[in-house]
């Protein structure tokens, strides 16, 4: 029997450590599994709602660490964790994803000698000056396996000198959620709330540093969105995060004055699948979306002047443009003008919905191997 403690944190990672959950607990006689939520995201719409909507059990244990700067934050995820780990003794802790919670909660076992596994390693933008990608770099530096979606994951790992044995290409683990839950969504009635139709809507999120902590570029978007609303309404559930800034920047007004845009508050899990499916296009700085949509077939303009995520410009429907005027809104116009076809996209390989099993597997045959 395995010992296994499931970190979740943020609101990316629910989706990702729920298949994880509900393989291992479909697997009683071999592992016991633990979830603990640090509380990074604390807020109903940001947590709560995706524990109702992904079937998530209540955590096991809660850290509450709440919001704060980068170091505050990750100081304070470290220092409750590690007696969690202490008491615990687990014999693995599995981390995925790429926020604060995910590197924090490596470090500790990294000092304490646990072993742990990254779900979602190896993606990399290759720009520094965001957060998740030093979080991406050091969690793939200190853990033991390195469970990757993609196969450029995996050249990335190896051109950092990460020993091929402790890489298993696996999926892309949000896909796992998005295939279980896709019936589930068609049932949500937030088209109707919302009064938009089916394919006659674009839907907006913005939440990065890089896009709405500096008031320049958060203009520049704004300026596209108000140019792209004159022809399409724009759904945008909005994040904490881009909605302190918009008050700080003395910028809501304008938000709240334009007609086309849709305001609302954030949204849980099925609501938002089916907003997204149902989309005309999506316009995001999001990097779980950038996937999303290219499993669903919906065209994805990322605002955004990289993306840790190739594979879905290369295969799938994403069109990365950043945060100029010039150039959102003509990709976007362009997306709305031509359909896209079923045979101008692929789903990468192994994005199938069964990331989660193989991930199980590959933790017993490893345990197996090291008790050998
Ligand atoms: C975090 C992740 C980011 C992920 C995003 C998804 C890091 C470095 N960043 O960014 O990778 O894409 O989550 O949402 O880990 N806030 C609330 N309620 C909440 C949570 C946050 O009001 O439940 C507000 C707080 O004012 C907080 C701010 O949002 O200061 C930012 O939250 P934080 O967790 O620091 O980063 P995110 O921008 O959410």
């Amino acid at each position: 029997m395995l010992k296994v403690i499931n970190v979740a944190g943020a609101r990316p990672n629910f989706m990702k450590i729920a298949p994880l959950v509900a393989a291992m607990k479909r697997r009683p006689s071999q592992f016991q599994s633990i979830l603990v939520h640090t509380g990074q995201h604390y807020d109903a719409n940001m947590s709560d709602a995706f524990f109702r909507d992904l079937g998530l059990p209540a955590p096991d244990i809660h850290l509450g660490v709440g919001s704060a700067s980068h170091a505050v934050q990750s100081a304070a995820i470290m220092k409750a964790f590690e007696p969690v780990v202490l008491e615990q003794k687990p014999d693995w802790v599995i981390v995925v994803g790429d926020v604060n919670s995910t590197l924090a909660c490596a470090l500790v076992c990294g000092k304490l000698d646990i072993k742990v596994a990254h779900v979602e390693a190896g993606l990399r933008s290759r720009d520094r000056t965001m957060p998740e990608e030093i979080n991406r770099l050091l969690t793939d530096q200190i853990s033991d396996l390195l469970f990757t979606p993609s196969s450029d994951a995996d050249a990335n790992l190896i051109a950092e000198g990460i020993p091929p044995e402790r890489i298993r290409f696996v999926g892309n683990i949000m896909i796992d959620s998005l295939s279980a839950n896709l019936e589930r969504a068609k049932g949500s009635k937030i088209q109707v709330e919302l009064a938009v139709a089916d394919k006659d809507y674009a839907l907006l999120t913005l939440h990065r540093p890089s896009s709405v902590d500096d008031r320049e570029s958060f203009i520049r978007i704004l300026d596209a969105l108000e140019q792209i609303s004159a022809r399409l309404p724009i759904v945008f559930p909005i994040h904490p995060r881009a909605r302190k800034m918009l008050f700080e920047y003395g910028l809501s007004d304008r938000v709240e004055m334009m007609g086309g845009l849709l305001l609302i508050e954030p949204l849980g899990y099925l609501d938002f699948l089916n907003l997204m499916s149902g989309a005309r296009v999506v316009l995001t700085d999001s990097g779980g979306i950038q996937e999303e949509t290219t499993v669903l077939g919906i065209p994805c303009v990322t605002l955004r002047e990289n993306t840790e995520r190739p594979i879905t410009v290369e295969m799938g429907t994403n069109t990365i443009v950043g945060t100029d005027p010039a150039k959102i809104v003509p990709a976007t116009f362009s997306k709305l003008e031509k359909q896209i076809e079923k045979d101008q996209y692929c789903i990468p390989p192994l994005w199938d919905g069964h990331t989660a099993e193989r991930i199980v597997d590959a933790l017993i045959k490893q345990s197996a191997m090291s008790d050998y």
